[in-house]
């Protein structure tokens, strides 16, 4: 791995999807980090004999869209298993899921569905990350969603949710900067006075991902935000970064693609730009400290 030319205190990395396995073995990119996703390569011998390979030349983030701590179904063990050899096999420096449904009666849904904020809801989350957690050996960041709509039967924010979870579990949080500012967009909150509310301390990892700007169907004239992760990172969540860095500081940022794959070196690209932002961020403090 070729080291960075300019001073960042967690470089960023990118999500590496099977597409591009190949060229990235064969061309060990400089970049700070891969994130995978484990249900791209449990069924896929020669995909993870390649992943276990490059996890000796990189650090390696374990992000699960299969373990669905917010199933009221329950967590699927056997998925877990799976999941947990993996990661024994990578060792990874993270390891991440979403708050949301993404399994029902078994069926594996496409779509990372809401859940109400509500006691009844954190105790059963609270527990499937307990369980989570220990059937993994690790400890777990818990993304926050994106959201369309609000859930009208909720009796507290997603902040006091997630903060409570944290109390409750000992988990991290994964701060997924592009879903608080569509969600805020979406939902009409302040997307700053949530970074604001998040308990600094619980933050183990940012996400940053493309999104596409719709009309909404449901209220004319008015667009809708979609978390589509099918392109470039948009201003407005490249300026949340930066407010978010000053916040939490330095934490490791991944750029999220997975639909619409660009190259390899646009991939790289951005996380140069996440790199240099970082940079404006901390190296005015690096030198106020050395000075
Ligand atoms: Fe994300």
């Amino acid at each position: 791995m070729t080291a960075h030319h300019r001073f960042v205190p967690a470089p960023a990395g990118v999500g590496l999807r099977l597409p591009h396995l190949a060229e990235v073995v064969a061309t060990r990119p400089a970049v700070g980090w891969f994130e995978i996703h484990p249900e791209n390569f449990l069924a896929i011998p020669h995909a993870r004999e390649l992943l276990i390979a490059l996890a000796g030349d990189y650090p390696i983030s374990v992000h699960s869209v299969g373990v669905s701590i917010g199933s009221a179904g329950g967590i699927d063990r056997a998925h877990l298993k799976r999941v947990r050899d993996l990661i024994n096999a990578v060792d990874p420096f993270l390891v991440s899921g979403h708050l949301a449904w993404s399994t029902h009666d078994g069926e594996y849904l496409n779509d990372l569905l809401p859940l109400p904020y509500d006691q009844e809801t954190l105790r059963i989350v609270a527990a499937h990350v307990d369980e989570v957690q220990q059937g993994l050996g690790r400890q777990y960041l818990v993304e926050n969603p994106s959201s369309y709509i609000g859930i009208a039967t909720s009796t507290m924010n997603e902040v006091e949710f997630l903060s409570e979870l944290v109390r409750r579990t000992g988990c991290k949080l994964l701060c997924d900067v592009s879903n608080v500012y569509l969600s805020g967009h979406n939902l009409g909150y302040d997307p700053h006075a949530y970074l604001d509310a998040m308990p600094a301390d619980a933050i183990g990892e940012l996400h940053l991902g493309g999104f596409l700007s719709e009309e909404d169907d449901a209220n004319a004239g008015q667009q809708m935000l979609i978390d589509t992760h099918a392109q470039r990172i948009a201003e407005p969540a490249w300026d949340l970064y930066a407010y978010a860095l000053r916040r939490f500081g330095p934490k490791p940022t991944l750029i999220e693609w997975d639909n619409d794959l660009p190259s390899v070196a646009t991939l790289l690209a951005e996380a140069e730009h996440a790199d240099a932002i970082a940079g404006a961020v901390f190296e005015p403090e690096r030198h106020r400290a050395a000075g």
